[in-house]
Parts: structure tokens; C-alpha cells; sequence
């Protein structure tokens, strides 16, 4: 990276982390599940209005966790957007059972509903909403295709902290969510993230598997007297120097959300006049969500268009990335998935057209070179 490059992403101290990180070295317990894991889990289930959060190693170890709790077995079908990170179906084949992937609404960008009740088998035991960008996909049609056939609903909320659907957060608008703590992320901890439950009748078991399969959230409670090995598991829990870190950006998460909402609103301004005329998209915000300033996309007018812009921008010293590559057509995806109908115009289509600008805490006047840089390739 050049000297003046602007990147993509790069972290920053928000508030008290380094004093959090001294004080936990203090307190004497590094492992997990201390005195910082416990204050971040109660302010999480708080914000996202579920009824418990359970600290993770990262989104990726929320999903397995998720996915272990639907009880899925061999066979098994859990359906999902093709156009989302790899860990959403990886958790699932994991398991031994069978991503389906349906097309997203080419407005939102967030997973069908119509789609999603077309993919539904005998089979079919979850689905997983990824909330793209940041903005709700369409919870009150997933929720009913859920009840209707007795599927779990999971969202892939790794980019929606602070985000809201009709009035409620992320977080509480299925039967669990997992979210990411990246350091791309709004709230960050390096690597991190968060399983939240909806129903507490999966949390017993969820302390469980995030444990190694053992009892010893129970034992540590003097539930019971000794801890032992009890269901499958993994070390999912994050270490206390993480956590600590963690609380000092939850603390800020307003100042945070507020810094990022008004970049999304700078950005979105700045390219008013091109989507009027056609020259781009803009990102839709669906009705009655709120979204979290997690990122700012254009759509150009194809691959072309979309790659020269991403060469131009770097000649500009401006770091643009494009985004997911669709996981039903990935060497993985033919191999351990199915997807629904011929073929996923949408996802293709988007994820050849997509591309993202910089989005960070610090970004601050960078942002009118940014918004410089691509208006003299748009125009
Ligand atoms: C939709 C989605 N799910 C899951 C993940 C994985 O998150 P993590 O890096 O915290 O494991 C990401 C990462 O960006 C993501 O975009």
C-alpha cells in the first residue's frame, strides 16, 4: 500500500479497549468467560433484544454453533443466499448436511422469500437470513415460511449490529443470530463474535457445546459439582483480553453507528445525480428496516465497467473491493451443495456488478477523495 493510500477498512480505539485489556490482566483471568465476557454478554443481549448472547471466537463459531444446535444430520437441508461469506455454508456442511442456496431480491440484496418457500423439501430443516449490508433481509416472510413447515431461523447477522427491522434489532427477529466482531466490522475485537438466542430453551445446550461439550458453565455457577464431558463441542469462547477489548467499543457503539450512518449518508448524497440518470445503484434501504452504516456499495453497469472502476480508484490511491463470489458455483459449492432452479441470475449478475468504498471509524475527510476519485471515473 502506498503512503496515501486510503484503504478499505482499518480499526480504531473508540474508547477505554487498552484500559479494559490492563484491567483484565489485573483481575487475573485471561481464559474465557471472566468478568469482561460476562458484562459484554449482558450489554449484547440488551442492544439486540435477545434473551441471552453467548461471546464467540468469531462469526464463523456463532454459525457452527448454530448449526450444531438445529440438530441437523446427514442429508439434511438448510436453505441460504448463495451470495454470502463461505462461513454461513460451511457451518452446515460441517454437520454433514446440505447448503441449498436461492437468488437474492435484486433491490435488497438479502435472501427471497418467494425463492426461499420454492426450496423448501421434505428435508429442509432451517433457513439462514443474511442481513447484507447491514440491512434486514425480510424476516416477516422468512418467520412465516419457518412456522409454516417447522424450520429453525437463523440470521446471519455478522454485518447488522445496531441494524433494525420494523422497530426490533438485529439479533431478535428469528430463533438465534451470529454475529462478527471482524475488525471490518462496525464493533470490533480483532476476531470475535456472538451467538444470540431467542429462545432460552437452546441455551442450556448452547453453554454446552461452546465449552468443549462439557458442563462447565453449569459447574461454574455451582450447579453442579463436577464438570464433565456431556454433548459434542468446541472451544468457541474467546479469551478475556478479547472481551475486554470488545467492551470498550460496545460502550461506544452510538458514537460509532452515528459516525458511520452519517458516511453512508455523505456517500449516498454524492451519488444522487449518477443513480438518477442511471449511471449506478445505489444501495435500497428495504422498508421499515434501519440500517447500520456497515458499508457503502455501488452497482455499476457490468463486469467491465465494475473492474475498470476498481483499477481507476487504485491509480487514485483509493482501496475499493468487490465482494462475495457466489458459493454455488465455488469448487465447494459444486461439491458439497445444491441450488435451487437452473441458475441464481441475481446473485451472478450483482456479485460481477458490486463494489464497495471505504467505510471506517477514522475515514473522516478521506471521504471526499474518495467520492472525488469516483465521480471523475463516473462522469
Ligand atoms: C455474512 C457473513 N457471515 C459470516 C462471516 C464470518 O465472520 P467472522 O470473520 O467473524 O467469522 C462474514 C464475514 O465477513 C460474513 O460477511
Amino acid at each position: 500500500m502506498t503512503r496515501n493510500m486510503t484503504p478499505f477498512n482499518k480499526p480504531s480505539l473508540v474508547g477505554d479497549e487498552i484500559a479494559n485489556m490492563r484491567d483484565a490482566i489485573v483481575r487475573g483471568q485471561l481464559s474465557g468467560d471472566g468478568h469482561y465476557t460476562k458484562v459484554c454478554n449482558a450489554i449484547i443481549a440488551q442492544m439486540t433484544g435477545s434473551r441471552a448472547a453467548l461471546l464467540t471466537n468469531s462469526c464463523t463459531a456463532a454459525l457452527e454453533m448454530a448449526a450444531i444446535l438445529c440438530d441437523l444430520h446427514p442429508g439434511d437441508e438448510v436453505i441460504m443466499p448463495s451470495f454470502t461469506f463461505v462461513s454461513t455454508a460451511n457451518a452446515v456442511v460441517l454437520r454433514g448436511a446440505i447448503p441449498v442456496f436461492v437468488d437474492i431480491d435484486p433491490r435488497t440484496l438479502n435472501i427471497d422469500p418467494e425463492k426461499t418457500a420454492a426450496a423448501v423439501t421434505q428435508r429442509t430443516r432451517a433457513i439462514i437470513a443474511v442481513h447484507y449490508a447491514g440491512f434486514p433481509a425480510d424476516m416477516d416472510a422468512l418467520s412465516q415460511i419457518a412456522n409454516d413447515h417447522g424450520l429453525v431461523l437463523i440470521e446471519d447477522a455478522a454485518q447488522a449490529f445496531g441494524s433494525t427491522y420494523k422497530g426490533r434489532p438485529a439479533g431478535s427477529l428469528g430463533d438465534m443470530a451470529a454475529f462478527s466482531f471482524h475488525e471490518t466490522k462496525n464493533i470490533l475485537s480483532g476476531e470475535g463474535g456472538v451467538l444470540t438466542l431467542m429462545r432460552p430453551d437452546l441455551l442450556e445446550r448452547a453453554e454446552v457445546i461452546r465449552e468443549k461439550g462439557t458442563n462447565r458453565s453449569q459447574f461454574s455457577r455451582g450447579q453442579v459439582d463436577k464438570y464433565t464431558w456431556v454433548d459434542i463441542g468446541s472451544s468457541f469462547l474467546p479469551g478475556e483480553l478479547v472481551a475486554s477489548f470488545l467492551y470498550g467499543q460496545l460502550q461506544q457503539a452510538d458514537k460509532i453507528l452515528a459516525r458511520r450512518l452519517s458516511f453512508f449518508d455523505q456517500y449516498n448524497d454524492a451519488f444522487a445525480d449518477l443513480a438518477g440518470s442511471g449511471r449506478v445503484t445505489r444501495p435500497v434501504v428495504p422498508s421499515d428496516t434501519t440500517g447500520n452504516g456497515h458499508m457503502y456499495y455501488l452497482m455499476l453497469r457490468n463486469r467491465a465497467d465494475r473492474d475498470a472502476f476498481i483499477t481507476h480508484m487504485q491509480k487514485e490511491g483509493v482501496n475499493t473491493p468487490f465482494h462475495y463470489v457466489p458459493l454455488h458455483s465455488a469448487p465447494a459449492g459444486l461439491k458439497y451443495a445444491r441450488f435451487e432452479g437452473k441458475s441464481l441470475p441475481v446473485t451472478d449478475d450483482v456479485s460481477a456488478r458490486l463494489v464497495r468504498l471505504p467505510m471506517f471509524f477514522e475515514l473522516g475527510e478521506d471521504i471526499s477523495k474518495v467520492i472525488t476519485s469516483a465521480r471523475s471515473y463516473l462522469c
